[in-house]
């Protein structure tokens, strides 16, 4: 038996099940987790605002170690290292023969249906099906996986580090740097500092960003947003974030202006925070079905490139491996991300931290 956190109704706290996690089939593999994150996206399943079919095992930014892999598994054996992707593109749909493997057809419809690809699931509880959230399903001592969704990793950087990496670090930093291409001198604006916001300040800075500013209501993370490269803070509670931004940007606003909120009202500061012909990327997820107000003059008569980020664009198995280089080069920074570590039973009291605005990452470290 396998302990794992399920989520039974919406709004309800996860319960910790013994369920039964199946023999990988072909092409998939079986992890033992090692540290899983605590995200928001995770959150906004828990809460109802993300619907998915029920019971789930959450969890999507994972590492561990390969248990087992079924036939035809090539890519990773038993005993290696590995981070999750929770975006297992199929590398044959239009974008990924295209090149932008993080908008995958076939992976958009394994998010909607929570399972592997052959439509059921390797976790059971009381001998019923339990969805796998972003086929990961990583608040679970073990899973089943595709292949694509795990990345052999190097084996020197701690799990609850490489594990941060297949989320909010390739979330943020792929944002500048894949979906930006902030240009070295440039002028940045990120509002949101948390777990992506962080990241996408160090991706930034990475860039060669000159003026980095970031923008929150929390005066803590405020002021960690220095360890990453944020040059100048905005308390948006205190003053107003689109006129404080124009104020350090003579009038103008920046070249780049990042949202890693989720709000449409925060969306839409990112967006009147840049300047004309300048680009904002929004980054944070809001509810299926919210809209945001722009001003439709400013359109033309201002040319900005309004556009989004999944996944960092990124490209898991290129970027997971560049990254943790980067960080055992001293170039990335992701221990001052983790807040806090839980065990498995303590999964609540971390999601309680997240939602209070306490954690920049809470991470679950698994016994054993
Ligand atoms: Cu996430």
């Amino acid at each position: 038996m396998v302990k794992a956190a399920v989520l039974h109704r919406y709004g309800e706290p996860l319960s910790i099940e013994e369920v039964e996690v199946a023999a990988p089939k072909r092409g998939e593999v079986k992890v033992k987790l090692k540290a899983a994150g605590l995200c928001h996206s995770d959150w906004h399943v828990i809460e109802g605002k993300l619907p998915l079919p029920l019971p789930i095992v959450l969890g999507h930014e994972g590492a561990g170690i390969v248990e087992e892999v079924g036939e035809g598994v090539t890519s990773v054996k038993r005993g290696d290292h590995v981070v999750l992707n929770w975006v297992p593109s199929c590398g044959t749909c239009i974008y990924c023969r295209t090149g932008r493997p993080d908008l995958c057809e076939e992976a958009a419809r394994l998010t909607a249906t929570g399972t592997l690809p052959d439509g059921t699931t390797r976790v059971s509880w009381q001998g019923k099906p339990v969805y796998q959230f972003l086929t990961a399903g990583a608040f679970s001592e073990y899973t089943v996986v595709p292949e694509q969704a795990v990345i052999p990793i190097r084996r020197d950087v701690p799990f609850e580090l490489a594990a941060l990496i297949g989320c909010s670090v390739i979330t943020g930093v792929g944002a500048a740097i894949h979906t930006a291409q902030v240009r070295p001198g440039s002028t940045v604006a990120v509002v949101g500092a948390g777990g992506v916001g962080f990241n996408i300040i160090q991706g930034a800075a990475l860039a060669g960003a000159k003026q980095i500013i970031a923008i929150d209501v929390v005066e803590e993370k405020l002021a960690m947003t220095k360890t990453f490269g944020a040059t100048h803070t905005v308390n948006a509670r205190e003053d107003d974030a689109v006129s404080a931004v124009l104020d350090l940007t003579d009038g103008i606003g920046v070249d780049y202006a990042f949202e890693a909120i989720g709000r449409p009202e925060t969306m839409a500061d990112a967006y009147n925070m840049a300047r004309k012909a300048g680009m904002t990327v929004i980054v944070g997820i809001a509810a299926p079905h919210e809209t945001v107000e722009i001003n439709a003059f400013s359109l033309p008569s201002q040319s900005k490139t309004l556009t989004g980020s999944w996944l960092g664009q990124g490209n898991p198995p290129v970027d997971y491996p560049k990254l943790l280089d980067l960080y055992a080069a001293g170039k990335l920074k992701l221990d001052p991300l983790i807040s806090a570590v839980y065990s498995l039973e303590q999964i609540n009291d971390g999601f309680a931290a997240l939602t209070s605005g306490q954690n920049i990452r809470g991470i679950i470290r698994f016994e054993g």
